[in-house]
């Protein structure tokens, strides 16, 4: 029988080890090693990647590698790229990878060469993106098309938004591109009012083409559209599908030819490289969207070639391990120092939570350990202004991912400067911390005295010793972009085999949308059903006041 991660040797000798490490501060294992950085920090094309502000020493990250071992790691990360259905819940391979893969070897899902599909897939949309931007394909009143709206949610609406927020300093004014992923009505309405039917393309991406919210603002769209073209054809010339439910997207009213495939192998959280993005792709052009995979295919080779000690994927997610099933920090916060990246903090929120937010090994037996962190954050500038109290002096320590670049996207004369200085200097207060010694030798430098002095110094004391990772790249460009997803993706992967967990399915957002669903059709018909007290209690109230 395989033992439970937490009765291999590495697990017991990192438990130890961590408890030698809870009574060490990190200004000292500075202090102790003037090389700290160099020993603890990796950089490879295009990134950056510096853990030496983390708590752990030589040993532990050693310990931590001897852990990925024991779990199989590299086994693991083998049979995922080649195509083994690891995703064992649902039966099926899991193979983002192949997405990004410009390769021509085999990959075999089913007895079908995946890789083939998706080449073929890729020149479906690079021959569409093309027609749309150079102004071939034409609406309903033979306009060329001047806005795309993408409607889609979760993993079908975070990346492709993500990924044009963050890239959109390199957009020409071809397309907009608006997304709608909420149902809540407002979002919709607000969209729709500055466009003109004659020039709008909607994108509707649903992998299942079942979900509610995606299907009610489809639904309404089409409504929008046919209350100004009265063409048979108006929904064929300004609506497309992202699914793999083809009945679906025919029941909708949507012609195969403008349905771009993906397959049941790629999970909605990391679809971003399939024609989910085909939004970013119409945005930026298609040599772009290019660029993105060519940035995460750089990492997947070196996820697969670098060893475990110097492979950057493998160290976030053993880190992040380390962080909380054995430090027990119970939150991440992500904090972009780059505009661009607004949404990363809500895209890995995602990514990690909706893959790793799990209690079950994979036997389905209860974990003994805290398997992933509460994921949050915003852009460190602004988050310095609102949240950062709490990160410095607050009673819960928040192991940190800072995030910055080296090139601007935009190089207006001393910003750029001014937002890496608090790049550098956060990082390094959180770690340094203010003892009570220093604090009075500043105050009665500022000649305050004494006694005001003494009554002020536990509140400006900084404890210090808060765990980050700084990360830079090189610029955030479609590559560079690439680079940073492909690394989280992996890093998600590795935290998920380290904790035993099947990160490929999402059980957990299933009960609330099957009541949901009872729900609805109870409201239709105003008539509670069913329910604990509070809930009909709730629905009563919303009923009896919604006119
Ligand atoms: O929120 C749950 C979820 O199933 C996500 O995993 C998925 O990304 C999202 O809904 C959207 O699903 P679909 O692409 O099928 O509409």
């Amino acid at each position: 029988m395989v033992a439970s991660r937490s009765q291999l040797t590495s697990w017991q000798a990192l438990k130890e080890q961590a408890q030698g490490l809870k009574n060490t501060h990190l200004k000292n294992l500075f202090a102790a090693d003037p090389s700290r950085f160099d020993t603890l920090s990796l950089a490879i094309p295009g990134v950056l990647f510096d853990y030496s502000k983390q708590l752990v020493s030589e040993q532990v990250r050693d310990t931590l590698v001897e852990l990925a071992e024991q779990c199989d790691l590299p086994k693991w990360r083998d049979k995922m790229f080649a195509g083994d259905k690891i995703n064992f819940t649902e039966q099926r391979a899991v193979l983002h990878t192949a997405l990004r893969n410009p390769g021509t070897q085999a990959i075999d899902v089913d007895g079908v060469n995946v890789v083939e599909q998706v080449h073929k897939e890729l020149a479906k949309m690079a021959a569409f993106v093309d027609k749309v931007r150079s102004g071939q394909w034409r609406g309903y009143s033979n306009k060329a098309i001047r806005d795309v709206v993408s409607i889609g949610v979760g993993g079908s609406n975070l990346g492709p938004q993500m990924a044009t927020e963050a890239l959109a300093s390199y957009a020409d004014d071809t397309l907009q591109v608006h997304y709608v992923s909420n149902v809540d009505g407002v979002q919709i309405a607000q969209v729709l009012k500055q466009l003109n039917p004659e020039t709008t393309l909607f994108v509707v991406s649903s992998k299942t083409f079942t979900t509610s919210e995606t299907m009610t603002n489809a639904t309404t769209a089409v409504r929008w559209l046919k209350e100004a073209a009265t063409n048979d054809d108006a929904v064929a010339k300004h609506f497309v599908a992202v699914s793999t439910n083809l009945q679906k997207t025919a029941a909708f009213g949507i012609a195969d030819e403008n349905v771009f495939t993906m397959w049941d192998w790629v999970g909605g959280r990391f679809s971003m490289w399939s024609a989910i993005g085909l939004p970013i792709a119409l945005y930026l052009g298609f040599e772009a969207f290019t660029e993105l995979l060519a940035g995460a295919f750089e990492i997947d080779e070196h996820f697969c070639q670098a060893p475990l000690a110097a492979n950057i994927p493998v160290l976030m997610g053993l880190l992040s391990v380390w962080n909380t099933s054995f430090l027990d920090h119970r939150a991440q916060a992500i904090l972009p120092y780059d505009q661009a990246l607004h949404m990363l903090p809500a895209y890995l929120q995602q990514g990690e939570m909706e893959s790793n937010g799990k209690a079950v090994n994979f036997a389905g037996e209860p974990v003994p350990y805290t398997t992933v962190p509460l994921i949050w954050g915003m852009t460190g500038i602004n988050g310095q202004h609102a949240f950062y109290q709490y990160l410095h002096q607050g009673t819960t320590i928040v192991p940190a991912d800072f995030i910055a670049s080296v090139q601007p996207q935009a190089d207006i004369d001393g910003h750029h400067d001014v937002l890496m200085s608090n790049f550098f200097a956060q990082s390094e207060a959180m770690m340094n911390g203010v003892d009570a010694e220093q604090v009075r030798a500043d105050l009665q430098q500022k000649g305050v005295d004494e006694q005001q002095i003494e009554a002020l110094v536990a509140h400006k004391i900084h404890q210090g010793n808060r765990p980050t990772t700084s990360i830079i790249l090189d610029k955030v460009d479609a590559r560079g972009l690439g680079r940073l997803i492909a690394l989280y993706e992996h890093k998600i992967f590795v935290q998920g085999i380290i904790l035993e967990i099947c990160s490929f399915d999402q059980w957990g957002v299933e009960l609330g949308k099957g009541l949901a669903k009872n729900i609805e059709s109870e409201l239709r018909v105003q008539r509670v059903g069913e329910h604990d007290s509070s809930t009909q209690g709730l629905m009563a109230y919303y009923l009896t006041n919604r006119q």
